[in-house]
């Protein structure tokens, strides 16, 4: 059956039981995806042999070739990882940011910030940017970046909020004083487009479970191909060698892409269905996605403004992707009322309230492609009844 974006909720079967607005945190698996994760488990029914070997090597390498071409990277700059923590924890470790340099980053990040904000225990300083009512001013970023400056590292997209950066300016700020742009992307490849060679990203890392449609455990991460060489593989493994199945034990010779940072066996079984939902994205073309979580993002905000609820999400379509969020004071009534009802949402955690200085609880609403306008009025319609109280 011919699936394009407007049919393609029919291959998500969790749709008619559920208003799912969690796509920002574990998304749906649709059924190509199940498809492939099946057919591993069936093919292992006969063990390991060359074929097998070869249809799972394949699917690896398909996953990456297709998330390569998906942020405009070369296949031979991107690399499976399980998550973007993995991705942003190897990437401190080959920056190395030394006792006397700072990192810049913003109150929005996300804690795949630990492996750099952690180096405050050794002497890097903290600089933190901080949001204003959700939105960032970038001009911060030039006032806090200076040549001591090891690393920006930002989410491109806020999973608090779904604020997204102009990442060609992030980029050009930090390399103006010879610093590195580190992306977390996992609330925006998938869902919105990116082009890490037209936005000057150094390093980004992401996961599949997300706007990736793909099962927990894949990710990504990419490393700018003139810096590969420049980094030893902080992890060092037999996949990541040039001859895997040569075994070399004790002069290994790493390849000059990204595969140097390959550790162990990667996930063959989760791959294939990451290859799987990157054939779907593919299919359901790019663009066409953006469009449609554009507009259904936009759609809530306009909805929820005459609602009386505190709205944290940038209007500005440059500035915002899949993720709208809102405070309100009878957050809790409303939260028991929108499970009951089978909705699917996320409920800020009173941390995460107190962190950002906000004074109510709040949810968060991940629209994609495939709810529709009707669910949507559903859902403010409730939201309605508990802000007006
Ligand atoms: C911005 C962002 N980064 C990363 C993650 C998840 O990290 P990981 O892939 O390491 O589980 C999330 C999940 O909510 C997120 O919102």
């Amino acid at each position: 059956m011919k699936t394009g974006i407007k049919s393609a909720r029919t291959l998500f079967p969790a749709t008619k039981k559920v208003k799912y607005f969690f796509n920002g945190g574990i998304c749906l698996i649709p059924t190509p995806v199940q498809t492939a994760l099946s057919e591993f488990t069936d093919q292992n029914r006969s063990g390991f042999s060359d074929k097998n070997w070869g249809v799972w090597s394949e699917n690896v390498s398909a996953a990456y070739r297709l998330f390569a071409g998906l942020i405009g990277a070369s296949q031979s700059e991107v690399v499976g990882i399980p998550n973007t923590s993995t991705g942003t924890g190897v990437f401190a470790l080959m920056i190395d940011p030394k006792k006397g340099s700072n990192v810049v980053y913003d109150d929005l990040t996300y804690n795949t910030v630990f492996p750099f904000s952690l180096r405050a225990k050794t002497g890097v300083e903290q600089r933190i940017i901080r949001n204003d009512r959700g939105s960032i001013d970038v001009g911060q970023f030039e006032k806090a970046v200076d040549d001591k400056t090891s690393a920006v590292v930002v989410s491109s997209v806020s999973c608090w909020n779904g604020y997204r950066y102009d990442l060609g300016q992030l980029s050009e700020i930090a390399h103006a004083h010879g610093a590195y742009l580190v992306v977390d992307a996992a609330q925006h490849v998938g869902a919105i487009g990116l082009d890490v060679k037209k936005d000057g990203v150094d390093f980004l890392a992401t996961c599949g479970h997300k706007w990736l449609l793909g099962p927990p455990g894949t990710g990504f991460m990419y490393v700018r191909g003139d810096l590969i060489s420049k980094f030893d593989p902080p992890l060092p493994g037999w996949m990541g060698i040039d001859d895997p199945g040569g075994y070399e034990m004790w002069k290994p010779t790493f390849p000059r892409t990204a595969l140097r940072y390959e550790t162990g066996m990667p996930s063959m079984m989760l791959l294939g269905g990451m290859r799987a939902s990157l054939e779907l994205i593919n299919k359901l073309e790019p663009a066409s996605i953006e469009r449609e979580v554009l507009r259904r993002s936009g759609y809530l905000i306009e909805k929820l403004s005459d609602t009386g609820v505190d709205v944290f999400t940038p209007t500005e379509k440059e500035h915002r992707a899949g993720l709208v969020t809102f405070l309100l004071k009878n957050h809790q009534q409303l939260f028991a009322e929108l499970s009951k009802n089978s909705f699917v949402v996320f409920h800020h955690p009173e941390t995460v309230v107190k962190n950002m200085h906000w004074t109510n609880g709040g949810f968060r609403i991940d629209p994609t492609f495939f709810n529709t306008f009707e669910e949507i009025d559903d859902l403010v319609d409730h939201v309605r009844k508990w802000s007006r109280r």
